[in-house]
């Protein structure tokens, strides 16, 4: 007992001292130096610089750290590869406005080499995000030098890790020689753009890791990244990467936001040439180390030759593609894999080339699937469809393999194949080209193989048949509420859900667990659903505000009592919500479940509904056209997330304005989950008698036929982007004598090369640049793409997130967009009340 008292009090007199400092200073300025062993502490105090030493070492080291736990984590050396022998060393700016770290005898042992114009007015400052940045006030507020772009073996949040292809100049990850010494070892890690980005490891600058290509997403031979590969590391955290082309496809960067604010987790690369992520948990006291499970093993770049596979699963790990033997039959036998493979009966069209035939069309070739790949290294890229992918590659004799991936499209490898690996689950299906008679071994078995499957597809299906006329009948006499069931686990107020729901859901999804509050709970924090507390209307029932005990704001969205509406809406977004979590999604705190009462309770929103800013002519002055940038790139993030988490694709299909809301920082937060639909693995379009969305932003096939897929949500996405772009919402058009819609009205500016009139004033000011033009141009242009009429020539939300990080070069030419002049669809909106099997739901009420 007094031990732990003596121990708060001293924990309360070291956080005073840190306090007192960290008011004070996150700060060096050239009368303001530290000395071993004063440290300087960013503002909340998350990370501090500072003098410290490595284990079993007395060298003394200037670095950066995490402040706030009790493990030593150092994610930034200076004088790496000078330490310092004792503890005289000093760190400050130096009188040519450098900062400089210098030994007792006024030796420099690091520099941060930077020309700098004004000495006397260099501030050096250590930010909350563990950037430490150097600036002398002029020339804006912009930077001489950062930490970040001098990186040590740590990638923290926000951090860049770039390569510039004109220059070649690159910020990478080092290694450390070991773990107690920070000098650079072997390693580095950085992006290469190569056809398509990956991020790559090289071991003394040779290839020695390589991710795989880059959908927009996610890297496909990285195989944590796959959100079912968790092991408790949570989707939200892989979700945060993105990659950016900068300066006109000059500079890839890839930097990284967690959606929660802890950040205490990062990635590092050791000095062993392996790259994980480290995660710290708070019940153990420790980091938590997870690694790329692809590196686990050594999968040394390229280890098993041109021709070769990787499965780290057998023994030995490497063996030739079928059609292929060894090389050096020798050398391959002692596990010296490097000659690879070669090709033992030529293609069918290399031999009709060779006899002088015209450009050999190989109709004896074929194409051998292997599945769950990591696929070969330097694929051309083309955003031809899947289905196209193998005649593409048929036409020509050079290529030799190709593979699809909804994110990148056809990828097709010419000349030898390196660097592939099996996994168990995941990653692609690669095609490899052989000449039929290779196919061909082994046709008897096929034969029986086929009969088989044959017999066995009959059999299912009528087995299925048969259930489904049972399932039918069942369904038939279950009432029509879904049931609710609910198990507490004992002792604490966490719940799970289980419903009936499932028969919809195609994966049977169970849900994951959420708290459960209790009526009074939520009476008391809303003031009894007090009318002054309310914030709107949602999808079903009221939302107010409210304040827990713990002084946290909530919103409480209660589902209606009086009516049984709502209870599937209700589920369904419980269901949908309660496993996503994404910094561009509204969060889930939990619900209530309680007789008649059913409520759901959000994180709240200071600063409400994008349509209260965006369409209000006072409060949209707030929306310069950064703001508005973010919140477009947010929202796309958000989408693509939900489309493209890989178990699960998820449609929204009522986004707009009013689902879409702004936290403190104005960070859009897609919201309104009711009306989502689950998809499962391999399906991508449904259809519903039952269209439920709002007006004005339902895509055309979807408001007619009822039709619904990721397009549909992708053309509910162009609509808000012109919106937010031109301030004025696409429905306010409907009593204008000209034009129909926005859509018709920008249609019309974009064919005159009009596009300036098209945009909020608010947005053009203050005076434009070049670079705030290219993107608003940039942003009408894919807003076009996106309300295509056809579903199939709208991008997919991957395409528009890379085309607006300016990571596609050219974009096509928009056609005419949905909802201008067709007849059909003026003939629908005259009608619009009395369409058949059509429930239109507007809930701009909010
Ligand atoms: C430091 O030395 C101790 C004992 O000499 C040893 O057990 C430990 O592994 C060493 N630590 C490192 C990081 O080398
Ligand atoms: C910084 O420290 C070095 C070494 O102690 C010293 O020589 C130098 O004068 C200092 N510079 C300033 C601007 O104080
Ligand atoms: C600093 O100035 C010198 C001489 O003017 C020049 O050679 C050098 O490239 C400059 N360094 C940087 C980083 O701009
Ligand atoms: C910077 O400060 C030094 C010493 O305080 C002074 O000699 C020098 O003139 C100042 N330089 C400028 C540009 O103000
Ligand atoms: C770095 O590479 C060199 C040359 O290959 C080797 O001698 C050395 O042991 C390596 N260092 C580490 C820390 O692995
Ligand atoms: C592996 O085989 C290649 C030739 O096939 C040879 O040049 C190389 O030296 C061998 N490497 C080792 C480590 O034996
Ligand atoms: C190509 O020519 C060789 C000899 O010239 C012959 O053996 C082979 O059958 C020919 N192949 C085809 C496909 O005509
Ligand atoms: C395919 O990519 C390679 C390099 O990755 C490049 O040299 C080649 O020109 C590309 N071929 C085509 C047809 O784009
Ligand atoms: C076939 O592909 C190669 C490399 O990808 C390319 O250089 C060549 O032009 C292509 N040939 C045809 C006929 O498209």
């Amino acid at each position: 007992m007094g031990k732990t008292i003596s121990c708060s009090v001293l924990l309360a007199l070291i956080s005073c001292f840190y306090l007192l400092f960290a008011t004070a200073l996150d700060i060096i300025t050239p009368s303001k130096s530290i000395k071993d062993p004063d440290v300087i502490i960013s503002q909340n105090g998350v990370f501090r610089l500072g003098f410290f030493s490595l284990a079993n070492s007395t060298n003394r080291y200037v670095g950066i750290l995490y402040n706030q736990i009790p493990v030593q984590t150092v994610v930034w050396v200076a004088n790496r590869n000078r330490p310092l022998k004792d503890s005289s060393g000093i760190l400050n700016i130096s009188d040519d406005g450098n900062l400089v770290v210098s030994n007792g005898k006024a030796e420099v042992l690091w520099s941060s080499h930077v020309n700098n114009t004004a000495p006397n007015a260099t501030t050096a400052q250590l930010l909350d995000s563990g950037n430490l940045v150097l600036s002398n006030g002029e020339d804006g507020a912009s930077s001489l030098w950062e930490s970040f772009e001098d990186p040590s073996n740590a990638f923290i949040e926000t951090m860049k890790i770039s390569t510039d292809v004109k220059t070649g100049r690159k910020v990478e990850l080092k290694s450390w020689k070991s773990i107690d010494d920070p000098s650079d070892g072997n390693f580095s890690f950085g992006i290469e753009p190569f056809n398509i980005r990956e991020l790559v490891i090289r071991n003394n600058n040779q290839l020695y890791f390589r991710s795989g290509p880059w959908n927009g997403n996610i890297f496909i031979g990285l195989l944590y990244m796959y959100t079912d590969n968790l092991d408790g590391f949570e989707t939200v955290y892989i979700d945060g990467f993105y990659i950016v082309a900068d300066n006109q496809q000059q500079t890839y960067y890839i930097t990284y936001e967690f959606s929660d604010n802890s950040r205490l987790r990062y990635y590092e690369l050791d000095s062993q040439g392996k790259f994980f992520e480290r995660k710290w948990d708070a019940g153990k006291g420790d980091w938590i180390n997870r690694y790329s499970a692809s590196q686990t093993e050594s999968s040394v770049y390229g280890q098993c030759g041109a021709f070769g596979i990787c499965d780290l699963t057998k023994q030995p790990i490497c063996s030739c593609l079928k059609g292929f033997k060894p090389r050096n039959i020798e050398e391959w036998s002692r596990g010296n894999w490097s000659s690879g493979c070669f090709r033992t009966t030529p293609l069918q069209c290399q031999r009709d080339k060779n006899n002088g035939s015209e450009a050999g069309q190989g109709d004896n070739d074929g194409f051998l699937k292997l599945k769950t790949m990591k696929v070969p290294v330097f694929p051309n890229r083309s955003s031809i469809n899947n289905g196209e992918c193998k005649d593409q590659c048929m036409k020509n004799c050079s290529c030799v393999a190709y593979a699809y991936d909804a994110g990148i499209g056809c990828m097709f490898w010419s000349g030898d194949l390196i660097d592939m690996q099996k996994f168990s689950t995941h990653g692609v299906d690669l095609y490899i080209r052989l000449p039929s008679s290779e196919l061909d071994k082994g046709k008897s078995t096929k034969v029986i193989v086929i009969t088989a499957v044959i017999v066995g597809i009959v059999t299912i299906t009528i087995i299925m048949l048969f259930l489904w006329c049972w399932m039918a009948k069942r369904r038939g006499r279950k009432p029509k509420h879904k049931q609710i069931k609910l198990q507490l686990n004992k002792g604490n107020a966490m719940t799970k859900f289980s419903s009936e729901n499932v028969v919809e859901n195609p994966i049977g999804v169970k849900l994951q667990q959420l708290r459960l509050f209790n009526f009074d709970e939520l009476a008391t924090a809303t003031s009894n659903f007090d009318h002054a507390k309310k914030l709107g209307q949602g999808g079903f029932g009221p939302v107010y505000r409210g304040t827990l005990g713990d002084e946290k704001e909530i919103a409480v969205k209660r589902l209606s009592k009086a009516s049984g509406q709502g209870l599937e809406e209700f589920m369904n977004e419980v269901e949908v919500i309660s496993r996503l979590q994404h910094r561009n999604l509204v969060k889930l705190l939990g619900c209530c479940v309680e007789a008649e009462e059913k409520m759901l309770v959000y994180e709240y929103m200071p600063n409400k509904s994008l349509d209260a800013f965006v369409f209000d002519p006072i409060k949209q002055n707030v929306l310069d056209w950064s703001k508005r940038f973010k919140i477009i790139e947010g929202i796309s993030r958000g989408l693509l997330y939900l489309h493209r988490d890989s178990r699960l694709k998820i449609i929204h299909r009522d986004l707009k304005p009013s689902n879409v809301l702004l936290d403190q920082e104005l960070n859009p937060k897609i919201s309104d989950f009711g009306m989502a639909r689950i998809f499962g693995g391999d399906e991508n379009q449904a259809n519903t008698k039952r269209v439920v969305g709002t007006y004005g932003y339902m895509s055309p096939e979807y408001a007619i036929q009822g039709r619904f897929s990721e397009k549909s949500d992708v053309f509910s996405f162009g609509v808000l982007l012109l919106e937010i772009v031109s301030g004025r919402k696409n429905t306010s058009f409907f009593n204008n004598p000209d034009y129909f819609s926005l859509l018709e009205y920008v249609w019309k500016l974009w064919n005159e090369g009009n596009i300036w009139s098209l945009v909020d004033k608010v947005v053009l000011e203050p005076k434009s640049n070049s670079k705030k033009e290219k993107e608003i141009k940039r942003c009408i242009h894919i807003g076009l793409l996106c309300v295509q009429e056809y579903a199939n020539d709208r991008p997919t939300m991957s395409v528009v997130v890379s085309m607006l990080n300016n990571e596609i070069p050219n974009f096509k030419t928009p056609k005419q967009p949905a909802f201008t002049q067709t007849p059909l669809i003026t003939h629908n909106v005259q009608n619009r009340a009395s369409l058949n099997d059509v429930t239109l739901t507007d809930f701009d009420g909010r």
